[in-house]
């Protein structure tokens, strides 16, 4: 199960470049992106550090890493990066800094002691978790701060800036990296921009109205030594590797084909041709390269994409991948021109596991007239570790290399708020999606006679309704499907604000079905229109949710919304079909067995 955490950050850099936010009183809203992690001032010093490491230990004395071999390979130099230079700012007038540290953390940050912070008896307190107050006085200037560990506490501190004595409150400025910004210390305040559902609930007077700066848990990875380490099961070479298709642009007259290689295959290319017909065209790939460098047996892979276009709709393709071949020619078909029917697999929350590989199977053993494979979020584990996508297009290859994967963000393919690089590397979307997010987190494709709207529900809400609208509103399909990782109705955790937002359009368009994950669970609503049950799928938009990695404690009881609550143990996908007259959605295991089973009539 995840816990209930909404990705503050990407909300903020959506805020900053196009200047919205949860309120434009509030203060962080104006802060710019962290779409990378390579913005942190210790970016350079940390990875000299693991050259160094790499140059004298072994990988398995790096997995094993512990606190004194850290501590063998930092110069005095790195030392005090690593306490100075983490997180900076100016404050105007004589500033006491408080640092709030976790107390369920191992030991303190190490740099707290010998900077001169003391602890004092206060205590801050949110919903979650309880921080001990450690406090310096600096004159007016700069101020330097040092990294939360060597582990990876997520528990991140965050800090406060008060007056000294009867002085007057210092205004804080020049923050460095500039997505911590600011906010005012309080109760209901959120110290973590990866978690805005968390604030303070327990705050000492002696703190009250100072500046706060929030930080996000995920920076508690830049200095990650111990337990950091890693290696991938499948370390790339010069055979392509990791084949998935996606739509770049329209399905009908476009395809993008995508595979990975060692660093050494310094260009690639795809041969293709209508099925049945005898010459080649070529088209060369374009590729960047993707570094990991806690990954030990292979830091770097390079991506290469092919983007073929002016395809002709409903005609099937051969293709092969050059110059070292994947296999046998593959063949994959465009969408048609103007068809009737559509049938795709949606999975949701596949976290990297081989399921996901079972579970496709099965699908294409159900309905081999499957088009695409839909997943709504969370991908992966760990959006930061490029292992989890090895994982993940090994396990999908066989179904991706000949019919595209349609993906969704969720929270975990961005996780902790350090942005999505590697989700957005690995996918060639379509770039129509609101213009108010960074391209490829939302977009929209017409299959046939059904609109399929993906919106990102990690990024700001709001900022997508309007481009959301018009896309329902221009969209004359038969059937209008929305996908996005957050679930609007669920048994588990509530998102009003996407009630608020996007199911309000869904209403005024008819969208007939939202597919959605996160909760681990499988689910389905009645038909709901304005928050009410309706009686007719004609009046309302049915709510499903699936779960590709067999979790899910079950709730009881179910809202009076929710008919099916089954829990399964083991990972499900739906085969959904759509055509003209009706929908079928069945909810089925890998070994076929049927979970739950709806027909929708359309009228
Ligand atoms: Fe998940
Ligand atoms: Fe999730």
């Amino acid at each position: 199960m995840t816990p209930s955490i909404r990705h503050l950050a990407a909300v903020l850099a959506a805020s900053a470049t196009l200047g919205i936010g949860a309120s434009s009183a509030d203060p962080l809203a104006a802060r710019p992106a962290a779409q990378r992690a390579d913005w942190s001032p210790i970016g350079g010093t940390v990875q000299r550090i693991i050259t160094r490491m790499r140059q004298s230990l072994s990988h398995a004395q790096m997995l094993a890493m512990d606190r004194a071999t850290v501590e063998r390979f930092i110069t005095d130099d790195d030392r005090s990066v690593l306490a100075n230079r983490y997180w900076t700012f100016r404050v105007d007038a004589p500033a006491t800094v408080s640092i709030m540290r976790h107390t369920g953390q191992e030991e303190p940050p190490f740099w707290l002691k010998t900077r001169g912070f003391k602890l004092t008896p206060l205590k801050v307190r949110s919903q979650e978790y309880e921080y001990e107050v450690w406090q310096k006085q600096f004159p007016a200037g700069p101020v330097g701060l040092g990294i939360n560990c060597f582990n990876r506490h997520r528990v991140h501190y965050f800090v406060s800036v008060g007056p000294q004595g009867g002085g007057r409150q210092p205004r804080v400025t020049d923050i460095v990296p500039a997505l911590h910004g600011q906010s005012v210390m309080r109760k209901g305040a959120s110290m973590y921009h990866d978690w805005s559902d968390l604030t303070l609930v327990d705050v000492p007077k002696e703190l009250e109205g100072q500046v706060l700066l929030p930080t996000i848990r995920g920076r508690a990875r830049e200095a990650h030594f111990v337990g950091g380490f890693r290696q991938t099961a499948l370390p790339s070479t010069l055979r392509p590797s990791g084949v998935a298709l996606t739509w770049p642009d329209d399905p009908k007259t476009s395809v993008a084909i995508q595979w990975r290689t060692s660093p050494a295959a310094r260009e690639g290319w795809v041969e293709w041709r209508r099925a049945g017909y005898r010459s080649w065209s070529r088209t060369e790939a374009s590729n960047v390269m993707v570094a990991d460098h806690r990954i030990l047996n292979d830091p770097e892979v390079r991506l290469h994409t092919a983007t073929l276009a002016g395809l002709r709709p409903d005609t099937a393709y051969e293709y092969r991948i050059g110059p070292v071949p994947a296999g046998p020619f593959e063949s994959f078909r465009t969408a048609p021109a103007a068809g009737t029917s559509v049938s795709f697999v949606w999975l949701s929350d596949t976290h990297s596991k081989a399921d996901t590989a079972r579970l496709l199977e099965r699908a294409l053993l159900i309905d081999p007239g499957i088009a695409f494979a839909a997943i709504t979020g969370d991908l992966v584990g760990t959006g930061q570790f490029r292992d989890d996508w090895d994982l993940f297009f090994a396990h999908t290859e066989a179904f991706a290399k000949r019919r595209p994967i349609v993906p969704t963000m969720g929270n975990h393919d961005t996780i902790d708020g350090l942005g999505a690089d590697l989700f957005l590397s690995h996918f060639a979307l379509p770039r129509n999606g609101a213009r108010t997010i960074a391209p490829e987190r939302s977009y929209a494709f017409t299959y046939a006679n059904t609109l399929f709207v993906i919106l990102d529900c990690t990024e700001d809400i709001a900022a997508q309704t309007g481009w959301l609208e018009g896309v329902l509103r221009s969209s004359n399909a038969r059937w209008k499907l929305a996908l996005f990782h957050f679930p609007p109705y669920s048994t588990d955790e509530d998102y009003p604000d996407i009630r608020q937002e996007w199911c309000t359009l869904f209403d005024r368009y008819h969208v007939d079905f939202v597919l959605s994950g996160h909760v681990h669970q499988l689910e389905r609503s009645h038909p709901v229109r304005g928050g009410k049950v309706v009686s007719d799928p004609a009046d309302g938009t049915i709510y499903l949710m699936t779960v590709s990695v067999g979790q899910g404690p079950g709730v009881t009881p179910p809202p009076p919304w929710a008919i099916v609550k089954t829990a399964p143990i083991v990972p499900v996908c739906h085969v959904i079909q759509i055509n003209d007259r009706g929908a079928h959605l069945r909810a089925i295991d890998a070994a076929g067995k049927t979970w739950d089973e709806l027909n929708v009539t359309k009228r």
